[in-house]
């Protein structure tokens, strides 16, 4: 059934305080929930999942009541009739359910370890007892009792605080610690956590004082690579005492590593439960990027605290007021701790290679949506990452006082509620009355991605004006914050500096006037608005972006021009298109002065990602027809290319960074050290991009060979091994031994050593991709190893964008959708903007194929009749 945003109603009743008793058995878990309510209405429905728990009987203030008269049992509801009104009363129910047997990975489960654990968001509690499974009916967890086998289970975890553990008397086998949250919650930030654990211990201390214990959990063997993830929580917890004025408020905060995680992490309050991918890491298995990633998503859920869980959401379809707001707070909490203008291009390169796409295709919806059927569906890209820039875009109209200044008021005003995205603008115009945030509002309702044209004109009186137009998906203006900064023409030099033009209007000129001489703008400086930036007039077009490149003051415009230089050049180069040779000279100039001066600074990782070309997704956006091979080939030429072109230098300086790395003895993971190590990979990637002639593939597979072999951390070795695997050589196979062996023991090594044959470009590759599902090392209940194959399987264009590719997701989305439907909607992702595909038709059949069975999952459903709508 689908729910509309529009029908939001308020409960009749209200459940003030809950106490749960979880007697966790082999195949059988007993759940007792008493809870103390008030109700407006004689009548009352509590969520529940008849399919995964079984009620046993139910209470009504200490009397038993009977089905049938007293209440009634659906497939997703309780309800009871003839309550007291207006006057609180106990209702206590018992259910049993087999967490063994739940392979959704939503509710109370059992990971591939054996602990039991809970991922609750956003209706998982209703699989796991009866209650009113929606965020704005909070109750306080008074008493959370959960009783286990002592030596199967010594580690018994829930929210808030401790208040007493022991040995059962009646079996000293079993043992149950008892668990309090002083703070009113909704049932979504609920977790339970039973297991045989290890635990790193630290702890932090708030500026006001408060003692805080700080403790990671993990499987015993893991506890060494928490060490990263502790740093991060103390580090998040200091920048938003620093940043924000913002503490903690219990005097324990934990989290546990799941293996078998649906997403990448949960805020429970006082309990946060990790996917081991976002909170192990040490230097021998984890990338920088693994790094990056742990750092970001331990800050993520930690500021979720405050934005999200003291502040919540009245109903999901609210999701991007915590998520968008979070996913803000971790990108200026990673630009902190790190390099801002590298964060901001790594955070826009994520953006337009997924949200662009989603916004264009059938998924598109507002980041507010109106309607779902599975609310899981909308835990999206354009929820979280268009989310954040909605919040971003705040900041740059307020300023940063002005927004700080908001979020105190809105954290203040609704500390304790469940509010909606209007109580979140309400707070940010009332704390800034003198700016009209009116029109702001439309950015939640409307979806898919602007576009914003541009036209300057020089005028001899020293004035120059500047004329935008919008373009949005209902015709109607958005507020568009533009920054943008004036260069002089002839000197290239910094005339205007950075300023926000408001575009309210279609249409709106911006006049700069005193100007000694004509100028080029630098327009959306640091991505200033989700939107694309479109020249109105194109004739010399590549001239203007190699002006920027080379003089523009804002690093991410630098960055931008380039990345349109190189855009452009692959255009040309798709098949029946011609080359231009004027853009190869504005390429080839760009490049070499990147090149050239890639070790003077210590910018390493913004000259690493200005040398690397836009990635086939970001390119596919541009496009409306596209041919996904013709593309990758494209994008290929133009790497060879300039691999030929550059070849001397380019080995040059790679020799010149593996002298630069090997200097410092241990690996080290700051900012400096990972932008050496970044920009040294991308400069491998071209070394080994030649290979057209067998003598070209032994060069290359030896530069690969060399590379990974002398690597000295994960990230050099993944750069080597990918490279190699591209490679038709003799090494191939005997490295991938190698590196299986290694990973042994450790299954996030073992995610990557199948998602880089996965990713491998090559003939076979499809076939490989085919046996590696057979692989014992194979399993369908980690959403993980599913996605490090399957997953990354789908972005590899060679291997999937043909019939038996196609064939092979389908087959693959079936089987996995019969046992994680949140898994296999999200896998399905990549048939939906068939229309756009030359192959398109194809890619509906597999979409009609899955539509037609009479068993699939809503939220599998969902997905494909979207894409298959009119
Ligand atoms: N709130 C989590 C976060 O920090 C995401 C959980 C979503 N889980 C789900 N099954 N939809 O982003
Ligand atoms: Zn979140």
């Amino acid at each position: 059934i689908e729910v509309f945003r529009k029908d939001y109603q308020p409960l009749p009743y209200k459940v003030d305080t809950i106490e749960l008793d979880i007697q966790l058995e082999p195949r059988k878990t007993t759940i007792t929930t008493q809870m103390t309510i008030t109700s407006s209405s004689q009548t009352m429905t509590l969520d529940g999942d008849r399919d995964v728990i079984q009620l046993q009987q139910v209470e009504l203030n200490g009397v038993l009541l009977k089905e049938g008269t007293d209440y009634q049992v659906t497939a997703s509801a309780l309800t009871l009739f003839q309550l007291p009104l207006h006057t609180p009363f106990q209702l206590t129910t018992r259910v049993t359910t087999i967490p063994e047997d739940n392979t959704e990975l939503s509710g109370l489960y059992q990971d591939s370890s054996g602990m039991y654990c809970t991922q609750m968001e956003a209706m998982g509690f209703r699989r796991f007892t009866y209650m009113a499974d929606r965020p704005d009916q909070m109750a306080t967890f008074a008493r959370v009792r959960i009783e286990a086998d002592a030596h199967q289970y010594p580690i018994l975890l829930s929210n808030g605080n401790l208040v007493e553990q022991g040995s059962c008397e009646n079996n000293t086998n079993r043992h149950y610690a008892i668990w309090q949250d002083p703070f009113p919650k909704p049932t979504y930030l609920f977790a339970m956590v039973a297991g045989n654990l290890g635990v790193l211990q630290d702890s932090y201390t708030t500026k006001s004082g408060r003692h805080v214990d700080l403790q990671i959990f993990a499987e015993p063997h893991q506890t060494h690579l928490l060490q990263y993830a502790m740093q991060s929580l103390k580090r998040a917890m200091q920048w938003d005492e620093d940043r924000y004025g913002l503490e903690y408020d219990l005097d324990l905060y934990n989290i546990v590593a799941v293996d078998s995680f649906n997403m990448g992490a949960m805020e429970n309050k006082g309990l946060n439960v990790f996917n081991t991918a976002y909170v192990l890491a040490d230097p021998a298995t984890a990338t920088d990027t693994d790094f990056e990633r742990v750092e970001s998503v331990i800050g993520h859920e930690y500021f979720h605290n405050w934005t999200g869980n003291r502040v919540t959401c009245r109903d999901w379809f609210q999701l991007t007021l915590k998520e968008g707001l979070t996913v803000f707070r971790d990108q200026e909490f990673s630009a902190d701790m790190n390099s801002a203008a590298v964060n901001r291009i790594e955070n826009v390169r994520a953006l337009r290679g997924r949200q662009f796409a989603e916004d264009a295709g059938p998924m598109a919806h507002p980041i507010r949506p109106e309607s779902y059927i599975s609310m899981d569906n909308f835990y999206t890209a354009t929820v979280y990452s268009k989310g954040a820039e909605v919040i971003r875009m705040y900041q740059t109209i307020l300023g940063v006082e002005g927004f700080n200044q908001g979020l105190k008021l809105y954290l203040e005003r609704h500390d304790g509620q469940a509010v909606t995205c209007d109580d979140f603008l309400q707070a940010m115009a009332d704390a800034n009355q003198d700016i009209d945030l009116t029109l702001f509002r439309r950015w939640y309702s409307t979806p898919g991605t602007p576009v914003v044209k541009y036209r300057g004109e020089w005028n001899e009186n020293g004035t120059y004006q500047l004329h935008l137009e919008q373009e949005t998906s209902d015709g109607d203006p958005l507020h568009i914050p533009v920054s943008v900064g004036l260069l002089d023409h002839a000197t290239g030099k910094e005339v205007v500096s950075t300023q926000v033009l408001n575009l309210k209007e279609s249409q709106q000129t911006f006049t700069f006037s005193d100007l000694a001489g004509p100028v080029v703008p630098s327009i959306l400086r640091t991505f200033s608005a989700p939107v694309k930036l479109v020249p109105l007039e194109k004739d010399n077009e590549s001239s203007v972006l190699a002006f920027l490149a080379a003089h523009d003051t804002d690093g991410f415009n630098r960055w931008e021009a380039v990345q349109r230089l190189y855009t452009s050049l692959i255009f040309h180069h798709l098949p029946s298109k011609e080359e231009s040779s004027s853009t190869w000279n504005y390429v080839e100039q760009a490049f070499a002065r990147t090149l050239d001066t890639c070790l003077d600074n210590s910018d390493y990782s913004i000259s690493a990602y200005v040398l690397t070309l836009p990635s086939e997704s970001t390119l596919a956006e541009e496009m409306d027809v596209i041919d996904p091979i013709g593309l990758h080939q494209a994008r290929s030429t133009v790497k060879q290319q300039l691999a030929r072109r550059f070849q001397s230098v380019l080995m040059e300086k790679y020799s010149a960074l593996t002298e630069l790395l090997s200097q410092t003895k241990e690996l080290k993971f700051d900012a400096t050290s990972i932008g050496l190590r970044r920009l040294r990979n991308v400069l491998l990637d071209y070394l080994c991009s030649l290979k057209d002639t067998p003598e070209e593939c032994d060069q290359a597979a030896q530069w690969a060979m060399n590379h990974y072999q002398a690597a000295t951390g994960m990230t050099d070795q993944m750069a080597g091994l990918s490279a190699l695997v591209s490679i038709d050589n003799p090494f191939r196979q005997d490295a991938l031994d190698q590196f299986y062996q290694q990973a042994v023991g450790n299954s996030l090594v073992l995610n990557k050593w199948f998602t880089v044959q996965a990713l491998a470009s090559t003939p076979t590759s499809l076939e490989t991709i085919q046996k590696l599902y057979q692989h014992p090392d194979f399993t369908l209940k980690n959403p993980n190893r599913v996605r490090a194959l399957v997953g990354a399987f789908t972005m590899n264009a060679v291997a999937f964008h043909q019939p038996a590719g196609y064939q092979f997701l389908g087959d693959v989305l079936l089987e996995v959708d019969a046992l994680n439907p949140q898994l296999s909607s999200r896998l399905a992702s990549p048939l939906l903007p068939w229309r756009k595909y030359v192959s398109g038709p194809l890619m509906k059949e597999q979409l009609e194929r899955l539509l037609a069975q009479p068993k699939l999952s809503d939220d599998l459903y969902e997905i494909v009749s979207r894409g298959l709508k009119e």
